[in-house]
């Protein structure tokens, strides 16, 4: 291995701090939060990120100077940017038409540069791995990379979240993009030999729960998510359903209720982490689980101010949290 790719293997690894547990109940549950804002761009991606760049780099597919591309606008082409950055890479994130404009700019806040993809979004990752190889550039697949490049590239979340907690959690509580959190975590329960249950929590539009229910992995609904971060219109190679106990379907506006519920406790959290809450709230509920319950806190919400934090564009969405917020009580 090249001294260069020894050097940012270190870097990265190097660059890594444990993120720490929050509390909170819900009933009289225990709820553990690892909060994964407090990762470098705020976003639990930044773990997947930086396990793909060394994958990558220890695969000898990105080497010294070798230009880096994502096909997304989301939190992931921020996090490879940064990353990007730290070791002297070029990035671009392929993005599509819509892109919220705030991202954009943290892309290039962050060291990087985006371009508009030319094709339709269903297109993106094509055009993405296209684009890449005629510059000679490495095209970071996160649905297809992530999952792997976790598993290789120890200490992953459940490794840090299991040692941070008293005792195991009875239910763990988390979502799925690219799948590769809920596989680390199922597969850490498994090789500790752990009494502990994995609920996934999947938003409307998302092909994982029709996916995980009937045993068709290779159904698709071709809608997008609502829900940044969770739930996709197909279900991606990450997606490990073995690992999962249960998977809860969970209406977008019960998600935005649990993420304000959540807000009024001091949490700010994103849309995400308010369907893992839902979640909870539900296996307390109506399943009358005890826990302790431990979930994560995926993103701030911060940027979702004028969107999940807004009233009138809430409505216009259909996603009021009114007819939810009842059954999360004040
Ligand atoms: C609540 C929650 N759980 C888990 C994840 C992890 O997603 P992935 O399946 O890509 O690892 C996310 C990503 O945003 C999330 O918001």
């Amino acid at each position: 291995m090249s001294a260069w790719a020894a050097g940012a293997i270190r870097r990265v690894r190097e660059d890594h701090r444990p993120t720490p547990l929050r509390e909170l109940r819900v009933g009289g549950a225990r709820v553990f939060l690892k909060d994964e804002t407090t990762l470098p761009t705020g976003s639990t991606k930044d773990r997947a990120v930086a396990a793909m760049l060394c994958h990558a780099i220890a695969s000898g597919r990105v080497t010294e100077g070798t230009g880096v591309v994502v096909a997304t606008a989301g939190a992931v082409a921020v996090s490879t940017a940064r990353y990007a950055a730290l070791l002297d890479l070029p990035f671009t994130a392929l993005v599509p038409a819509n892109s919220d404009p705030d991202v954009l700019e943290r892309i290039v806040h962050a060291g990087g540069r985006w371009q508009r993809a030319a094709q339709p979004p269903a297109a993106l990752q094509h055009e993405a791995r296209t684009l890449a190889e005629g510059w000679g550039a490495h095209f970071l697949d996160h649905f297809a990379d992530a999952e792997p490049a976790v598993a290789a590239w120890p200490p992953t979340l459940a490794d840090e979240l299991f040692a941070q907690l008293p005792e195991p959690p009875r239910w763990v509580v988390v979502g799925a993009g690219t799948g590769a959190t809920s596989a680390a975590i199922g597969r850490h329960i498994r090789r500790e030999g752990l009494d502990t249950r994995l609920a996934l929590v999947d938003p409307e539009n998302s092909a994982y729960f029709p996916a995980w229910a009937s045993g068709a992995h290779d159904y698709g609904t071709g809608l997008p998510s609502r829900i940044p971060g969770i739930g996709r219109p197909r279900v991606e190679p990450g997606f490990q359903p073995g690992v999962l106990d249960l998977v809860v379907p969970v209406p977008d506006a019960a998600s935005v209720a649990a993420l304000h519920w959540l807000h009024r406790r001091g949490v700010d959290a994103g849309p995400s982490t308010g369907a893992a809450l839902w979640g909870i709230h539900h296996l307390v509920g109506a399943m009358r689980e005890a826990g302790p319950f431990a979930a994560v806190i995926a993103d701030r919400g911060t940027p979702y101010r004028r969107t999940f934090f807004d009233r009138a564009w809430l409505e216009s969405r259909g996603l009021s949290p009114d007819p939810y917020a009842d059954r999360l009580g004040p």
